[in-house]
């Protein structure tokens, strides 16, 4: 049986703020995506996901809403946001908008009503408490903040312009869904939820016990000496996930896209007992920490298949508007994101792209006091060298940098004197249009491999068994559809492997060299192909 649509998608991220100005800013808009659908169509990836375009302070960059139904006027206007849905089906793709759910911003009039006093009709949409308990924000320190108009402290889990709504009460619940029903009704296929597993909080405001940990991993979302025991991943927020499933089924097949901290039964939690009974597909953060070898994916794939079987759908993702981007952890080597995508595309799984990782775009160091990211700001007292020394990207302006199209001023995406952000300097040769011209480029890479993956039923939605018995540094696997079948091969090793395999014919190699003969194969240093 042929699988539903949005567990055979491929999903492109796109941070609005800069993807493309239209109208000279310096700010990336609803009009610059609308002009760069057709590289989007191009590219091949089928659902576009829009980070926040919302009205909003932006505080945290859109991530801080003030209305959920209205657009920010920098971003455009809701007639572009119609057409913009419009286009895209038009084109055959998809849109997915970002809900924040778990909070508003400050500057959200229910926040100013429902901080004003004690006993408006809005007193209780949010988290009210005369005293703070331990809770830790998932930022560090407390996430509890003083009202004078109240005399109370108000919960956030996130920073302290971003309170946390009261799902507890119906009547959040009640605008939180009808906003998701405004988009939905307009026809938008989907979302991407932000921090959906801090939706509800303990009821009792219970204390959260101590632990040992001094810093959030991916797996391991508690920290700064505290197990986040009743701040996140609580039972109410799995059958939340079912609520909005219902809501969705009002309108067809939506995709509900999670970001879910926690190990990966919780994530299936989530997702429910069958496919699309609760969120459709949750991101697999730990992976985000990947090690550049095949011992590495051999393992993420054997446990992500263990983990999220058939028919139930994972998600490879390697980048995002909040992690270091993956190149940056290749020591911005462009083959070996070559060979790093080419698996992210053919193994079983929706692959979710970060603008500008097609390209290979790399992270821009930037000075913490300056940022415009407010994490950094948080932590400027700490040299950033020591999170350098951990890999951990806290300044988030550093991978959020203007898309590179072409060699011109601010690589093309504005015409502004300065774009919002600074344009990485390596732009005359890290672009789209000159990469568009290499045969051989990341770009053309990743494009001819989702050629490839847009044709084979067995890669969308076939299943995956691995292969054994290949030299050290090969990483293999196949992928099946009745009777169609496709085989990867993937050398994560600098040297080259020569070896005996049987096959039938190459449609894909990474470079000229990687030679499938009729009994063995070879592939170059950093070499990968695709065979049928
Ligand atoms: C999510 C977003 C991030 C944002 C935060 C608060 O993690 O991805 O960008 O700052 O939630 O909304
Ligand atoms: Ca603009």
């Amino acid at each position: 049986m042929t699988k539903s649509w949005y567990h055979k998608t491929s999903i492109y991220q796109i941070y609005p703020r800069s993807f493309y100005d239209s109208n000279h800013d310096g700010i990336g808009d609803l009009k610059g995506i609308l002009s760069k659908l057709d590289y989007l169509t191009e590219l091949g990836f089928e659902t576009l996901w829009i980070s926040p375009f919302f009205s909003s302070p932006q505080a945290d960059l859109g991530y801080d809403i003030s209305s959920y139904t209205d657009i920010a006027p920098e971003y455009g206007s809701m007639d572009d946001a119609l057409l913009l849905i419009e286009e895209i089906h038009k084109r055959g793709m998809k849109i997915v908008f970002d809900m924040v759910m778990n909070h508003t911003s400050t500057e959200h009039e229910w926040f100013k009503e429902s901080r004003s006093s004690r006993t408006n009709p809005k007193a209780d949409w949010y988290l009210w408490r005369d005293k703070p308990n331990n809770w830790k924000s998932m930022t560090g320190g407390s996430g509890w903040h003083y009202a004078k108009e109240r005399g109370q402290y108000f919960w956030s889990s996130f920073l302290p312009f971003q309170p946390d709504l009261n799902y507890r009460n119906p009547e959040v619940k009640k605008v939180m869904l009808d906003a998701v029903r405004f988009w939905l009704s307009k026809g938008v296929d989907g979302f991407r939820l932000d921090i959906f597993n801090v939706i509800y909080k303990d009821a009792e405001f219970r204390d959260n016990p101590f632990t040992f940990q001094l810093a959030p991993t991916e797996t391991n979302p508690s920290g700064f000496f505290q197990e986040a025991k009743y701040t996140l991943n609580q039972p109410e927020s799995f059958a939340f996930a079912k609520e909005l499933r219902a809501v969705c089924d009002e309108f067809g097949e939506k995709l509900l896209l999670g970001e879910i901290s926690g190990d990966r039964e919780t994530a299936q939690k989530f997702l429910g007992t069958k496919t699309n009974d609760g969120l459709t597909l949750a991101f697999d953060f730990d992976m985000l920490t990947f090690k550049f070898t095949a011992e590495y994916f051999r393992e993420l794939i054997q446990k992500i298949e263990a983990h999220v079987p058939d028919p139930f759908m994972p998600v490879y993702v390697f980048g995002n508007h909040d992690r270091r981007r993956s190149i940056d952890r290749l020591g911005n080597d462009l083959q070996k994101a070559k060979l790093l995508h080419m698996l992210q595309l053919t193994v079983r799984c929706v692959p979710c792209l970060y603008y500008g990782e097609e390209i290979g775009m790399t992270n821009l160091k930037q000075s913490f006091a300056t940022a415009l990211d407010p994490i950094p700001r948080k932590f400027k007292h700490i040299p950033p060298l020591l999170f350098d020394m951990i890999g951990l990207t806290i300044n988030r302006d550093e991978v959020r940098t203007p898309m590179q199209w072409d060699e011109t001023a601010n690589a093309g995406f504005s015409s502004a004197q300065k774009a919002w952000l600074p344009v990485h300097k390596n732009y005359k040769t890290i672009n789209v249009e000159t990469e568009s011209e290499d045969e051989n480029s990341l770009l053309n890479t990743i494009r001819a491999v989702m050629k490839i993956r847009v044709e084979e039923k067995s890669l969308r939605e076939g299943t995956l068994e691995m292969l054994t018995d290949l030299p050290n540094g090969v990483l293999g696997y196949i992928r099946k559809f009745e009777d169609e079948k496709i085989i990867i091969l993937l050398n994560f090793d600098k040297k080259e492997k020569q070896f005996e395999f049987e096959n039938t014919h190459c449609i894909f190699k990474l470079f000229p060299k990687d030679k499938a003969a009729k009994k063995s194969v070879y592939l170059s240093s950093f070499g990968g192909m695709i065979l049928k």
